[in-house]
């Protein structure tokens, strides 16, 4: 019998290769990619930065969706929807127009009116199905950026028929961003006569908090990895949202994310100066070479390169690194890349660290998809020890592109890494449970100790690029939750 179709509109804040900060961009474009292959109708919305590279792409103005308005307080906004799709796949995306809103310098801002910013793409995106006559399946929400439709579906538009069989799923990328905001603006959140349905203690102390509102009124919450969806419901991990994940529980599930791989493969990864498979593994050392020339650093035989890609950030272990790597780089021998930005003291950090080693550190600041992409295949291992990680790809990246990683225990991280044993060489990577400098050090040990034993080395980086992490298996997950919630075969 022929697979029932399912009908989504994903809304987010992000999505690659148009509009990236992070993980979020790549799972929402390759999620929404692989629900349109797999032959379901996916609509999404992203708004239309002013910083989104158009050169390649083909926009058009959709004549349903030109001149709309919202009335957001005393304010009316006036915005329009064009169509285009992502360079080099077939997947639609509509791009939410409202220059007034969009057209700043960063996908996110410390603006005053940032709430409103995502407020209009979540409202716009139910106004999107309705001028369309879309009735969804399921409204697919992002983040705290689209944590207030679910409730917008039960409350403001809980008039429309359209969505009377529409559930709505909320997906946590990371509990670390709740969208808090001051109780002031909640007359401009559209949301008259619903106000009660807020978390009435948060709005005594002066708030609302966006991601909570989600958790309280999404059909499902989902999360990205299953130890994370764990985690979450925890004291440790929670972020105050841990008593209401609980109570929540029977509709909380933690999917792992998958990688995309016509993106993240180092057989034909176009952005590298040679590409490698686990029959042919030549190229790896042509990429080493290369990006250690580029990036001014000494090359010597035998050294191993260790490798991070990251948002600077307390969420991903950067104090530990600093703490630790110079303290190794005085007694052992290996070479240290870094490419990131973010947090001002983080990269002040690692700038000294670069001064104090030259022509072993390499600190770039800045975000680079090609030198992300050279460090993943140039590095021998790769370092995520992060504080908490909901996910992580680019521990499944390394994986793919033969580079140890060399992990925190948490979250994603525990869920795609698995232990190296030495007796059977056997696992993928290394991990290390408590967050501190010792776990840290201990784990950059092992790793370096490993890597003398070159025979035993390349069996564990044969069994990681062995491993299948494609949406192509991941993304059945977010299908049959899909269904099930649909009453669909
Ligand atoms: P998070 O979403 O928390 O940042 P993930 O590991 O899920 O962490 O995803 C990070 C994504 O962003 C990866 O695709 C990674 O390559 C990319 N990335 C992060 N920092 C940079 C950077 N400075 N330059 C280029 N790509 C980056
Ligand atoms: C978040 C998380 C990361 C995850 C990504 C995509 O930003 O920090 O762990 O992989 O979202 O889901």
């Amino acid at each position: 019998m022929a697979q029932q179709k399912l009908k989504i509109c994903l809304l987010s804040s992000e999505l690659a290769p148009l509009a990236k900060t992070g993980g979020l961009a790549d799972v929402s474009s390759a999620l929404a990619t692989y629900l349109h292959e797999d032959g379901h109708d996916v609509r999404v919305l992203i708004p239309r930065y002013s910083r989104i590279d158009e050169t390649a792409l083909k926009i058009e103005p959709v004549a349903e969706l030109t001149d709309l308005e919202v009335a957001l307080g005393q304010r009316r906004v006036r915005y329009s929807i064009d169509r285009t799709t992502i360079a080099g796949r077939r997947t639609p995306v509509h791009l939410l127009r409202c220059p007034e809103f969009y057209a700043r310098d960063g996908i996110y801002t410390n603006d005053e009116d940032e709430y409103l910013r995502f407020v209009l793409l979540s409202i716009a995106g139910i106004q999107m199905c309705q001028r369309l006559s879309f009735a969804p399946h399921i409204m697919s929400c992002h983040d705290w950026q689209t944590g207030l439709v679910p409730l917008y579906l039960k409350s403001t538009f809980a008039w429309d028929k359209l969505f009377a069989n529409t559930k709505s799923v909320l997906t946590i990328h990371n509990i670390g961003y709740q969208g808090w905001f001051p109780s002031w603006v909640l007359d401009n959140l559209a949301l008259k006569g619903a106000e009660h349905h807020l978390h009435q203690d948060d709005l005594k102390h002066g708030v609302v908090n966006f991601l909570k509102t989600g958790v309280l009124y999404a059909d499902v919450i989902s999360t990205v990895s299953p130890t994370y969806a764990r985690e979450i419901q925890g004291d440790d991990y929670g972020m105050g949202l841990n008593d209401l994940l609980r109570q929540r529980g029977g509709s909380v599930i933690g999917i792992l994310n998958g990688v995309d791989y016509d993106e993240w493969n180092p057989a034909t990864d176009s952005l590298l100066p040679a590409n490698y498979s686990p029959e042919d593994m030549s190229g790896k050392a042509v990429c080493k070479s290369v990006l250690m020339k580029e990036l001014g650093l000494d090359e010597r035989p035998g050294r191993p390169l260790l490798g991070v890609v990251s948002r600077l950030v307390g969420q991903k272990g950067i104090d530990l690194i600093a703490e630790v790597v110079p303290r190794l780089l005085g007694r052992r021998d290996f070479s240290f890349a870094i490419l990131g930005s973010g947090e001002q003291r983080l990269e002040q950090m690692l700038h000294a660290l670069e001064r104090a080693f030259p022509g072993r550190v390499c600190f770039y600041r800045g975000f680079n998809n090609k030198l992300a992409h050279m460090i993943e295949a140039g590095s021998d291992m790769f370092l995520m020890p992060s504080r908490y990680e909901p996910c992580g790809l680019n521990q499944m990246y390394s994986l793919k592109y033969g580079t140890v990683p060399i992990v925190r225990e948490t979250g994603g991280l525990v869920d795609s890494v698995d232990p190296i044993d030495e007796i059977s060489e056997s696992g993928t990577g290394i991990l290390f449970r408590d967050y501190n400098a010792a776990g840290l050090e201990w784990a950059i040990n092992r790793g370096l100790d490993l890597f003398d034993n070159q025979e035993l080395w390349n069996k564990i980086v044969a069994n990681g690029m062995a491993r299948d992490f494609s949406w192509r298996r991941q993304g059945g997950h977010y299908v049959n939750l899909f269904k099930k919630l649909s009453n669909l075969k």
